[in-house]
């Protein structure tokens, strides 16, 4: 029973932001966490493609360091997590139990939207150490790359994935001043229309894969066609103080 306590008191499992894309956009405590590590989670929700936050982190990484890219399904009810998923925490926590060092990598910051945080969950009553290093947010990239400022003065922003309900998008538009729009290539056309109607299309910014060697950045959101709207864009939008919704 000693050996096993003290076992499992070596383990560490460290959720690493690796920002949006651009290399240099890591901290240096999550360079620092990258080079000690004994292994790296590179999650994806389905089998195919290339993990991006790994391709970002892979500078940062020792060449022995163990690689595991293990697929967590979408999660749809938090509180019903699939064999995948059970089978993925058996695979941590046997690194765990052995001492070694856990890094979880996520694009952006590890508590925005993401995979991470359902890992979290998963563990934080495992015992061992869990530590998260945050990250760059895509938005916050975008607004200082591209000198777009966030909020100003007593603006009120909305942080928005533009997956959910029209009604409910329709009553945030109406109170907000200004908006990060999230995920947004599902219903492209409609979402655009919407922000137009509201007084946020004239002074709207999308970029897509920003800090990657193929960023997109388009101006205007109303001549973009949706079928060219990729899952890594985000729109940055300010409601226009001319416009008419401006006093709804
Ligand atoms: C599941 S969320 C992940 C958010 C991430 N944890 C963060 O902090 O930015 C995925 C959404 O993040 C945004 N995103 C992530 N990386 C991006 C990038 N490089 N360029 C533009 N948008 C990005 C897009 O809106 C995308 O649909």
């Amino acid at each position: 029973l000693q050996e096993e306590d003290t076992n499992l008191a070596a383990g560490r499992f460290i959720g690493v932001g690796v920002g949006p894309g651009d290399p240099e956009l890591l901290t240096l405590k999550a360079v620092r966490t990258l080079a000690s590590a004994d292994v790296v989670i590179a999650p994806r929700t389905e089998k195919r493609g290339d993990s991006i936050a790994l391709s970002i982190a892979k500078p940062h990484m020792n060449t022995g360091v163990e690689i595991l890219e293990l697929v967590f399904p979408m999660v749809y009810h938090p509180g019903e997590l699939s064999d995948a998923w059970e089978a993925n925490r058996s695979i941590i926590e046997a690194r765990l139990k052995a001492g070694q060092t856990v890094v979880f990598l996520t694009l952006g910051d590890p508590m925005f939207y993401s995979t991470y945080i359902y890992v979290f969950e998963l563990l934080k009553n495992s015992g061992y150490t869990i530590e998260t290093i945050p990250g760059v947010t895509a938005f916050c990239a975008i607004a200082s790359h591209h000198g777009v400022p966030i909020v100003e003065g007593d603006d009120v922003l909305s942080v928005v994935p533009a997956t959910i309900r029209a009604e409910k998008l329709e009553r945030i538009l109406a109170v907000s001043d200004r908006l990060v729009l999230m995920k947004v290539s599902r219903n492209f056309s409609d979402l655009s229309q919407q922000l137009q109607r509201h007084g946020f299309a004239e002074n709207a910014l999308m970029v897509s894969k920003c800090g990657h060697p193929e960023e997109m950045v388009h101006e205007d959101i109303m001549k973009v066609k949706p079928e060219d709207v990729t899952y890594l864009s985000t729109i940055l939008a300010r409601k226009s103080k001319t416009s008419s919704a401006a006093s709804a």
